[in-house]
């Protein structure tokens, strides 16, 4: 009897112990202090743990659309196996980021001008919104569906966001539905609607 709740205790210890491991998890640790990329000139210096591609940011008249500036591992090397990233997102007057997940991080966003109205759904389909100021900061939670939108009419809103993975990857919602090659069928279906709606919708993201 004594052994049986032993090993109970132990089976609930071991899996606590992979729960943990498993909801810490961010990037796969590496083993070295930095990874070199194969096509990089040696030796290494400063330049490579460097990104100047947001000077583009500087001086230059604010965009017409939402547009994002990313500095992940893809723009920026040296992020392999650092598990940080960052985004700038330039919302002008009345734009949105529209609903979409990061598969593999938690984004902090950062106002940094202007206002933005923000907003997550969590697993129970409960949505967590707020209006944010310049100098608010909102933490969105790993791969769950969130949005920004700009709505003031008149002033464009500007913020830094930085994700716990050198590559957060982005699913958009619209587009993943209907801007891939899912059946209209299954669509009209799900959507419960007809296949004339979907197509209309369909036809939105063509060109
Ligand atoms: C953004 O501002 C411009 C210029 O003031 C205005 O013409 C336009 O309607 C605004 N856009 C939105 C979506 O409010
Ligand atoms: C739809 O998908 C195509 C091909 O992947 C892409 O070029 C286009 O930008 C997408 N349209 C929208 C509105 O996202």
């Amino acid at each position: 009897m004594a052994s049986k709740i032993q090993l109970l205790f132990l089976l609930l210890l071991v899996s606590c112990a992979t729960y943990l491991q498993v909801s810490m998890a961010g990037d796969p640790d590496i083993l070295t202090d930095f990874i070199t990329p194969p096509n990089v000139g040696l030796p290494l210096d400063g330049n490579f743990f460097t990104f100047t591609g947001m000077r583009a940011l500087v001086g230059a008249p604010f965009p017409t659309a939402f547009k994002v500036l990313k500095a992940s591992m893809a723009e920026f090397p040296a992020l392999n196996g650092q598990s940080v990233s960052y985004a700038i997102l330039q919302f002008p007057n009345g734009t949105v980021n529209p609903p979409h997940t990061h598969p593999r991080a938690s984004e902090l966003l950062f106002v940094l001008m202007g206002s933005l109205e923000v907003g997550f759904v969590d697993t129970t389909n409960k949505l967590f919104s707020q209006t944010l100021q310049q100098g608010d900061i909102f933490v969105f939670p790993k791969g769950l569906v969130h949005f920004q939108f700009n709505s003031d009419s008149k002033n464009p809103a500007l913020a830094l966001s930085a994700f716990g993975s050198a590559s957060a990857g982005t699913v958009s919602v619209p587009n993943s539905v209907f801007n891939s090659t899912i059946d209209d069928q299954i669509l009209a279906m799900s959507f419960k609607t007809d296949v004339a709606t979907i197509q209309k919708i369909k036809s939105g993201f063509s060109g």
